[in-house]
């Protein structure tokens, strides 16, 4: 697979991993069978690898993030370091759809928190750094520069190579920015998802900051392989999009499939050749991640990187934004994500 060179000098394969998919959240997996899975996006050529301390489920009595996906991800750094361009996140501080309190404070970004976040992902992944490390959600009672000032802290400690920031407002990342360069800004982009369009992208662009779009597949609904009976058992049966608009969005997913059936491609691919699509049309690089429990279906996305889009597709494909019915957001409060604080 050929690399991309996202911002601040960061390479990255061309096609990334979403490491979420390996640990309990869309149905979850074995050790075994999520081993395999990592094992197989590295020879693949997918190396770039995405988790989160928040990732997984809590170990029993652990305090703080679950740290269990992390962990998984650094069984497969203990074999293949050198291979492996790792990031990961921190500031998620209540799991989303696990934690009941809707008053819990979700995010923390203050100077003691994240320099603690830095050693504990560093030990549960097994390593002396950080290829790139994110600021998974802002925390809105601390300014955005001291968050970024103490992860350029760990940068300049040597414990982090770049920087990212998820879910950012463009004003965010513009802050960011002028504290320390910024490599990436990972947020929801995916045909049905396109709000980051109206600033946060045109910001990277302009900022020389690379893209990774989080749920390219729509949560795997755009795939167009999912069933009611799945999504009951899991948080998507619980959101707009995919529970309560199930039935609404069916005609997004057919052009979706229409395109995919003209092409003699799959729908998955589809979706991310079109998001190489917006990302030369923005003038940005951009590297998606889609998660997968499925040797097969990483095969399947890794093709997708060589699926060149005709007009036609994506003009049909630029439409299924205004199809799609449902915020893209899981959680109550619109400050979440980017859009809501835009
Ligand atoms: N920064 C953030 O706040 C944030 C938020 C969400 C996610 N993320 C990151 O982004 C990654 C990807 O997002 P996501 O997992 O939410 O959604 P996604 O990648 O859009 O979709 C994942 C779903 O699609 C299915 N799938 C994958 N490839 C497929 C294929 N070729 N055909 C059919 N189904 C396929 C998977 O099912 P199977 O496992 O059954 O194949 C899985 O249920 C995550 O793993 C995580 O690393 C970040």
């Amino acid at each position: 697979m050929h690399t991309t060179l996202l911002g601040d000098g960061l390479q990255t394969s061309a096609l990334g991993f979403g490491g979420m998919a390996v640990t309990h959240v869309y149905g979850g997996t074995d050790d075994a069978a999520a081993l395999s899975v990592l094992n197989a996006a590295v020879d693949a050529g997918i190396t770039f690898i995405d988790t989160a301390d928040v990732y997984g489920e809590p170990l029993p009595g652990a305090d703080g993030p679950a740290g269990t996906n992390e962990r998984l991800v650094g069984r497969l750094l203990a074999d293949r370091r050198d291979e492996v361009t790792v990031a990961t996140k921190f500031g998620i501080t209540a799991r989303i759809g696990v934690d009941v309190d809707p008053t819990a404070k979700r995010s923390r970004g203050d100077a003691e928190y994240v320099r603690q976040a830095c050693d504990a992902s560093l030990e549960r992944l097994g390593i002396d750094v950080i290829d790139l490390w994110y600021m998974h959600r802002r925390d809105p009672d601390v300014p955005i520069e001291e968050t970024v000032g103490a992860m350029a802290e760990m940068v300049a400690a040597g414990k982090v190579r770049h920087l990212g920031l998820s879910e950012v407002t463009a004003a965010e990342l513009i802050a960011a920015q002028s504290i320390h360069p910024i490599a990436a800004v990972q947020s929801e982009w995916s045909l049905w998802s396109r709000d980051v369009e109206a600033q946060v992208v045109p910001a990277c662009a302009e900022l020389g900051v690379g893209f990774v779009p989080y749920s390219p597949l729509g949560r795997g609904f755009l795939t167009g392989t999912l069933t009611r009976e799945q999504i009951a058992g899991d948080i998507r049966g619980a959101t707009e999009r995919i529970g309560d608009n199930w039935d609404a969005n069916q005609s997004a997913l057919a052009v979706v499939a229409g395109v995919a059936q003209r092409l003699g491609a799959t729908n998955a691919q589809v979706a991310l050749a079109w998001l190489y699509a917006a990302g030369r049309r923005a003038g940005l690089p951009v590297v998606p991640i889609p998660g997968t429990r499925s040797v097969s279906r990483l095969s399947e996305n890794a093709a997708a990187v060589d699926l060149l889009l005709d007009d036609e597709a994506v003009a049909a494909l630029d439409t299924v934004a205004d199809l799609a019915r449902g915020t893209r957001n899981i959680v109550g409060d619109p400050t979440w994500i980017s859009s809501g604080r835009e």
